[in-house]
């Protein structure tokens, strides 16, 4: 994992390990359209599909997006039930070709803002494909960053409360261990459509050390073409975790 104390410098090389992506811009590329915006939701979905394919065929190992945040309950009832039921018919759907490529789905974010049905179906999903590899496939939903944060804080605080920690051990790698994703290498590449330069509250604690790509391509529009742009971009980055840039470490070497 990519933490604090990693000094060496690394070419991001061929591909990331782990890619997040904001997945932005449905609502616009529907009105262009003289759509309603749920539209641009259920071509988002196809825009899902194709990203997950192409992450299979490309090797990558963990894909983590984010579908739905905290704060999108304050949009228009009607948007949410159609996000919502776009959730629940896409799991029930594509649930056993996901299972049979070998991807292992999760979710993220507070469960128990979920609906009933959806809670269950998410959880059959994640029983079906906890033992597939393949790729692990995160999907965001009624997910805050500080969300994140503040019930890894709060389950740290339990621990120590009940004397099984003590708070003088906490440091970050430590925290680390209870945020969502612990598991899994931190994103290397975060994707986000739509225009906007922001993370939005996506995965604040995770992304410390992430490179951030940033499209005007609305979601709906992100295709294989887009992701590979984006994987291209990434394979030119220097990553330097802190460290001095490769070049200058080498001088500094020669003495
Ligand atoms: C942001 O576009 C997108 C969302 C809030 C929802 C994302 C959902 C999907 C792509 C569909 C379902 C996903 C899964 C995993 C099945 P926006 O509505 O904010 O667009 P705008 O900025 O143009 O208004």
């Amino acid at each position: 994992m990519n933490g604090e104390g990693e000094s060496a410098t690394a070419r991001a090389g061929a591909r990331p390990r782990h890619v997040a992506i904001v997945m932005d811009g449905n609502g616009r590329w529907a009105r262009r359209r003289g759509l309603p915006r749920t539209a641009g939701h259920r071509a988002g979905v196809q825009s899902v599909r194709r990203v997950v394919e192409a992450s299979v065929a490309r090797g990558i190992e963990a894909l983590t997006l984010f579908a739905f945040s905290s704060e999108n309950w304050r949009r228009p009832r009607q948007e949410v039930g159609v996000l919502m039921g776009l959730f629940l018919t896409t799991l029930q759907r594509e649930i056993g070709r996901l299972h049979a490529e070998g991807v292992r789905l999760r979710f993220i974010g507070a469960r128990e803002g979920l609906a009933e049905k959806l809670r269950r179906r998410i959880d059959e999903a994640e029983r079906l494909t906890a033992g597939n590899r393949r790729l692990h496939l995160t999907i965001a939903a009624n997910y805050g960053g500080r969300w994140d944060i503040a019930q890894a804080a709060r389950h740290l605080a339990g621990e120590a409360a009940a004397g099984r920690i003590d708070p003088e051990a906490i440091d970050a790698e430590r925290f680390g261990r209870y945020v969502c994703l612990a598991d899994l290498p931190e994103p290397d590449l975060l994707i986000r459509t739509g225009g906007e330069q922001r993370i939005s509250n996506f995965l604040l604690w995770q992304i410390a050390y992430t490179e951030l790509y940033f499209t005007d391509l609305l979601w709906p529009d992100f295709d294989e073409r887009a992701y590979d742009e984006a994987l291209a971009w990434y394979a030119g980055r220097e990553r330097r975790f802190g460290a001095l840039p490769h070049a200058e470490e080498e001088r500094v070497g020669d003495g």
